[in-house]
């Protein structure tokens, strides 16, 4: 009988160089991503903010960890990733490294360090890997950033690639509405995943993209797709934690499970400790120094 890739990955006597669960006394490297592709294997990524959320997740065994720009949303307060600055990434991804013994990094490229062509987006991403210890960097777009995924490969800067909804864009896609869906859409986005294949990325992010034209992009690549609301067939999957764990406020988009409910359990502790100090029941004696 054959197993799955799922089924070896829950099995106890899994190949120890499993990208989920396997190697624990060193990090995950874009090898190991690109051996996970070849095995057949399926992984889970998350973005992270902070070094103690990072180092839970690290320890779940979460082999790729995101610094991504959706910190502009569910961490710094703002409408959206536009206003997120290169310093913003550098702080954030530096903590999470901190944080970690065995995820593979990826910093995100914030809107503006990159636009202006190759060489910004090299002495960028340049700056993040030196600066804060990730290992990799990702950056929006598929034929139009293949020239500055090049450059940045190059010089041996790993890229994710990310491609259908880029967020960046908010004010040009007028919101946020799934992409690649009609002949042309669809053909753009086939052009832009081998584009980026070509220029060098080790994966590539799809976003809001029909799950038929995700499965077909995966069949087609050679590198692992990333899928956020792609349907089942990309390589790995991604959530933003937040929204995974019940933390975000109000509606989360219709492709996210939400595995816990964080912000009730955090909301009642706020509580219990707030009425406890009204009560005058904390502190207790025993929290009391004599
Ligand atoms: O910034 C981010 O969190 C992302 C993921 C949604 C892929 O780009």
């Amino acid at each position: 009988m054959t197993t799955t890739p799922a089924q070896n990955a829950s099995d106890s006597s899994r190949d120890p160089k499993a990208l989920y669960g396997g190697t624990s006394s060193r990090r995950i490297t874009v090898r190991d991503i690109a051996a996970a592709k070849a095995r057949g294997e399926k992984w889970p990524m998350l973005t992270a903010y902070d070094a103690m959320t990072a180092s839970v997740f690290d320890e779940a065994g979460i082999p790729v960890l995101l610094v991504g720009d959706s910190m502009g949303n569910c961490h710094l307060g703002y409408e959206s990733t536009v206003p997120v600055t290169m310093d913003e990434i550098a702080v954030l991804s530096a903590a999470v490294v901190r944080g970690t013994k065995r995820a593979l990094i990826v910093a995100d490229l914030p809107f503006g360090s990159y636009q202006e062509g190759p060489v910004q987006a090299l002495r960028s991403a340049t700056r993040l890997i030196k600066e804060t210890g990730a290992q990799a960097v990702k950056l929006e777009g598929g034929e139009r950033s293949a020239e500055a995924i090049k450059l940045l490969v190059d010089a041996g800067i790993p890229v994710m690639a990310h491609i259908g909804l880029t967020p960046q864009s908010v004010n040009a896609f007028g919101g946020y509405p799934v992409q690649g869906r009609g002949e042309e859409a669809a053909a753009q986005l086939l052009r832009d995943a081998k584009a980026v294949q070509d220029a060098g990325a080790f994966s590539v992010v799809l976003e809001l993209v029909p799950a038929e034209l995700a499965a077909e992009v995966t069949r087609t690549l050679h590198i692992p797709t990333v899928g956020i609301g792609a349907g089942s067939e990309c390589d790995a999957q991604v959530l933003v934690w937040t929204d995974m764990a019940g933390m975000t406020p109000g509606r989360v988009p219709r492709f996210v499970k939400q595995y816990a409910q964080l912000r009730e359990v955090l909301g009642g502790a706020a509580r219990a400790f707030a009425e406890d100090v009204v009560d005058g029941a904390y502190p207790a004696p025993e929290h009391a120094f004599h």
